[in-house]
């Protein structure tokens, strides 16, 4: 079933909740083919297919208490244990986005405590683990005040919150390969929120390992916001957009037939693209870092010669994450072991793979 914006905005509480708790574990997700360029309000320009992971996830509980309606919303945020002022500009343009359709809020005071599984300052992205672990505790509530929501309908709602907090936490909320933006060759594709591919996966992506080399753990140089916009206006816009749709039809197929060439084809090119986009906006960032391109040329040559299927992508950072199937591990780990953790920083990495989605905590 397919949702529109008003479908989230019907809500009617049936039962009175003066107070409990809501918590969740959600995943981060790591993109196949890149989101990168959006319009109001957090909708994609083009479509976009990621993994889910496992290992990396943020840690989110909600301790809610009825107060009398007030005009803003009520609410404190702690990050591992201690209060996070610091935090709370996002979360309030966050409540303040999804208010329309999560309407108790401002019946309630928030006590929200967080925390991530992976190392904190990691130049790893929390944001969208953080805003789907966020967006499914306020579902938690939504379902104790309204019993009878299904639960595609709390899945769907929870991943089209999570969207409008930061645009890839929609496809953080189910496990395995998640869909976000319409698109003909997958069915159900919504703009609104992500869904699981509807089609048979082939067995060899169902456990894949993504091996993420911390190359440089320092704050993001340029924000996903700035990056988004800087698409605005680019000269090479329309031809990016097309080509991450015809790469979605691609490597679908490549998942169903378990074609592991073309994945990594084009894993590898719209990593290279989504970097190339922004060398070539204006103003021009070049985020990757000498060890960076290290690391590539290496895993080519190590490609070449032992013709495992191993292959990278980037986030809009210097780190790497080396993808390969599961059968591979061994040999893939003592590779990166003895030629590539010398180009990360403190010799740091983390082991992920492909994980179940979000769970109930
Ligand atoms: O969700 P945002 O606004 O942080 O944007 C994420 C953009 C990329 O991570 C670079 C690509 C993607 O699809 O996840």
């Amino acid at each position: 079933m397919t949702f529109e914006n008003r479908d989230f905005r019907t809500f009617e509480a049936l039962s009175e909740v003066k107070e409990g708790v809501a918590s969740w574990k959600a995943p981060s997700n790591i993109a196949l083919v890149k989101y990168w360029g959006k319009s109001n309000p957090q909708l994609p320009k083009n479509p976009s297919i990621s993994f889910t992971l496992d290992n990396c996830r943020t840690e989110t509980k909600v301790i809610f208490k009825k107060v009398d309606k007030t005009t803003d919303f009520q609410f404190s945020i702690f990050f591992e244990g201690k209060e996070k002022p610091s935090f709370r500009p996002k979360i309030q343009t966050f409540f303040e986005r999804i208010e329309v359709y999560v309407p108790f809020l401002k019946e309630y005071y928030l006590e929200i405590h967080s925390s991530n599984t992976f190392p904190h300052s990691s130049g790893i992205a929390s944001s969208a683990s953080g805003m789907s672990a966020l967006s499914l505790c306020i579902m938690s509530i939504e379902k104790q005040l309204n019993p009878t929501i299904s639960e595609e309908y709390f899945t769907k709602k929870a991943s089209f919150l999570a969207r409008l907090g930061s645009g890839s936490a929609c496809r953080s909320v189910e496990g395995g390969l998640i869909a976000w933006g319409e698109h003909p060759f997958i069915k159900g594709s919504s703009d609104l929120y992500g869904v699981s591919l509807p089609f048979e996966v082939n067995e060899i992506f169902h456990d894949y390992q993504d091996t993420i080399l911390l190359i440089d753990k320092g704050e993001k140089q340029v924000s996903s916001t700035v990056g988004h916009q800087l698409m605005q206006g680019h000269p090479f816009a329309e031809q990016r957009f097309k080509q991450a749709n015809q790469h979605i039809e691609e490597l679908s197929k490549a998942l169903i037939n378990g074609d592991l060439d073309t994945f990594i084809r084009i894993v590898e090119t719209e990593a290279l693209t989504l970097h190339s986009m922004m060398m070539t906006s204006y103003p021009y960032f070049i985020l990757m870092k000498p060890n960076t391109l290290e690391v590539i040329h290496q895993l080519w040559d190590f490609r070449k010669q032992t013709e495992i299927p191993v292959c990278f992508t980037l986030d809009a950072g210097a780190n790497v994450h080396i993808l390969y199937p599961k059968n591979y591990k061994e040999k893939v780990l003592t590779f990166i072991k003895n030629n590539l953790i010398k180009y990360c920083q403190n010799e740091h990495y983390i082991l992920d793979n492909v994980g179940q989605g979000s769970v109930f905590a």
